[in-house]
Order: structure tokens, then sequence, then C-alpha cells
């Protein structure tokens, strides 16, 4: 028995990885990018483009001969801004991946699948808090690709009897691992490390939103503690045809200037900032409800703010010394 882990080399999916590695389960991971031996060590590891022709004929043999019973799909792009300048490649990758995926299964053991989906779902809702029931209104490519990635799965465990989880992400950080830091500076927490490091001043997007103190606010979720929602997903799949969603947040909101208040605490750092215009198209405050994976899979998130950026903190530092995977 093994878990097959799409996009195993990212930030996310090599959490998860060593999550399940320590739990003594064998990982095999696919991932389009040459393979790195620290990142998946002990991992059965295949480099292969889910976009490639024959992509699923091949995912089909290798989850035959190695034995995949569970499968967990990272293997995603995941740049808002990417996906506004080239939405038709968006759709290729992250609908197409899923589909080629999703092809691959048939016929094969595999019983549980853990999609990885997106708060971006909800666009820019009404309501600051968001429940699995808050309208699903994407208001870029990238949103829309999740959202189409949770209806394909509804479709394909009904006809092809297995069960599927998509957990709806909110803002990941952290790390678990110093090595495994989040390699990019895409999302508030590691752009801001990137530039106190670099001796530049943090940017604020906008302080004349409706939230308390004028930032935006979001729900940062431990990268751990995602991981082990992950877990608690492929642990308690549902029924044979059952697709379930939940949002997996903290339910707790932290604007811009609070995150870096705890920057400058965790790292002792003092730092001006700089704030500028609203970016297009961010909402005002995005939380989450969680109370339906804490009744349903047992799931609530154990880290903090502090938590967050100390591990985060860390990694960056780790990476600067070591190099991205050392
Ligand atoms: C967080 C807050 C910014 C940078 C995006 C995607 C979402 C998900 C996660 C996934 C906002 C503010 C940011 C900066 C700032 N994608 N900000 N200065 O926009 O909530 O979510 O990433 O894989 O789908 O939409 O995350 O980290 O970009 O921003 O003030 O330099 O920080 O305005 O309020 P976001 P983010």
């Amino acid at each position: 028995m093994a878990t097959l882990v799409t996009g195993g080399a990212g930030y996310i999916g090599a959490h998860v990885v060593r999550t399940l590695q320590e739990r003594g389960e064998r990982v095999v991971v696919v991932d389009a990018r040459e393979p790195d031996p620290g990142r998946n060590r002990d991992a059965v590891v295949r480099r292969l483009d889910l976009l490639a022709p024959g992509s699923a004929e091949q995912l089909r043999t290798l989850i035959i001969d190695e034995g995949v019973e569970a499968v967990i799909h990272f293997a995603a792009r995941k740049r808002v801004d990417e996906s506004l300048a080239r939405p038709v490649w968006y759709y290729e990758q992250n609908v197409g991946g899923l589909a080629a995926v999703l092809a691959a299964l048939e016929g094969t053991a595999v019983e549980r699948f853990v999609f990885s989906s997106s708060a971006a779902v909800y666009g820019s809702p009404e309501e600051s808090f968001v429940t699995e029931l808050s309208p699903t209104r994407p208001i870029n490519p990238y949103g829309r690709t999740k959202l189409i990635g949770e209806w394909m799965l509804d479709d394909a465990v009904r006809a092809q009897s297995f069960s599927a989880v998509s957990l709806r992400y909110f803002n990941v950080a952290g790390a678990g691992w110093p090595d495994l830091g989040d390699p990019e500076t895409l999302n508030l927490v590691t752009i801001v490390l990137d530039r106190i490091e670099r001796g530049l001043p943090p940017v604020v997007f906008g302080d004349d939103f409706e939230t308390p103190d004028g930032s935006g606010v979001r729900d940062y979720v431990h990268v751990v503690d995602l991981a082990h929602a992950h877990i608690a997903a492929l642990d308690q799949a549902g029924e044979p045809g059952s697709h379930r969603v939940f949002n997996v947040g903290t339910g707790v909101g932290t604007s811009v200037f609070e995150l870096l208040d705890m920057v400058a605490d965790v790292t002792g750092r003092r730092f001006e900032t700089e704030v500028i215009a609203r970016r297009a198209g961010d909402p005002a405050a995005v939380v989450a409800r969680t109370e339906r994976i804490t009744a349903e899979l047992g799931w609530r998130a154990e880290h903090d703010l502090r938590s967050i950026i100390a591990s985060a903190w860390e990694a960056h530092r780790h990476a600067r010394d070591h190099g991205p995977s050392a």
C-alpha cells in the first residue's frame, strides 16, 4: 500500500510527504520538476509532466506497479497574476492536470483522493467569515480552475466509485522543518521576510479597507496544521462516491499591520513600512469558519501566528545559509 502525491516536491506537498513518512507510510511522488533528493528523501520519485501526451497511462502503470491506494493531488499552478495574464494556460494546467490524474485512476485500486482547493473559490465574499456553504464566486482564472476541479470531482467520484475530499486552503505559511520553507516569495509572509532581510520596507497594499486598522485581513494557517488536515482527510475518507469539501483555516483573522508587528517581534528587526494603494481584486477580509472540518474530521489548527512567523523565519535563514532545500 502506498500513497501517491502529485506535486510532492512543492512547498505544501513536501510537508505532506514527510508527515506521511513519519507515520511509516510508503510515498510515491510525481512532479514535473527535477527530483530533489533533499526535499523528498526516502520516497519513490518520478519526474512526470501531467500535461505530456500519454501521462495518464504512465501514471496508471505507476499506480498499479507501486500498489497505490490513495492519491493527494497538489500539482498545479497557483499565481493569481499569472492566471490573469495566461488564463487558457491555467485551465490547461490545473483543469487538464486534474483530468489526467483522474483518468489514470480508472481500473486501479485507488479508493481515496484528496484535492488541493483554495479559499480563492469564494472570490470577494460579502461576509468576511466564510463557511463551505458560502457562495462560490471566484474572481480570477486561478480560483475558477479550483472550483472547476471540485466540480470535476463531484462527477468523477460517482462514476468511478472512489471517495474524495477537497480542502480549501486559506493563507498557508510557516515551515515544519527548516529545510522545507516556502522557496517562493509570492505571499505576504515570505515577501515580508525577504524584504526585511534585504533591508527593504515591507509594502502594505492599502490601509483604507473596512477593517479595524484599515489593512487587509486574512486567515493564516500553519503548513504543519494543513499537512495534518490532509492526513485526517485520508484517514477518514467517506463512502465510495462521496466528495466532501472543507475549509482549512484557523477561524482567526489577522491584518497586514498585525502580521508586521508579529514579524518585528519574532525577528527582533526594526523596519519602516510603506503603504501604497490597494492591489486590484483584493477583498477586505476573508476568514474561514472551520466548524465543519472540526466536526467531521476532528481537525483544528494547533499553531498560532507566532509559530507561523517563527518557523518561516527559521526556514528563511536556513535557505539563505544552505540554499533552498539543503
Ligand atoms: C495577503 C494579504 C494583501 C503582499 C492569495 C491567493 C489565494 C491563495 C493565497 C494560493 C492581502 C496583503 C500582500 C504584500 C500586502 N493562493 N499584502 N503586501 O491575496 O490573500 O491570497 O494567496 O495558492 O488564492 O489569492 O494572499 O499573501 O498575496 O496577501 O499588503 O507585499 O497581504 O493585500 O491583504 P491572498 P497574499
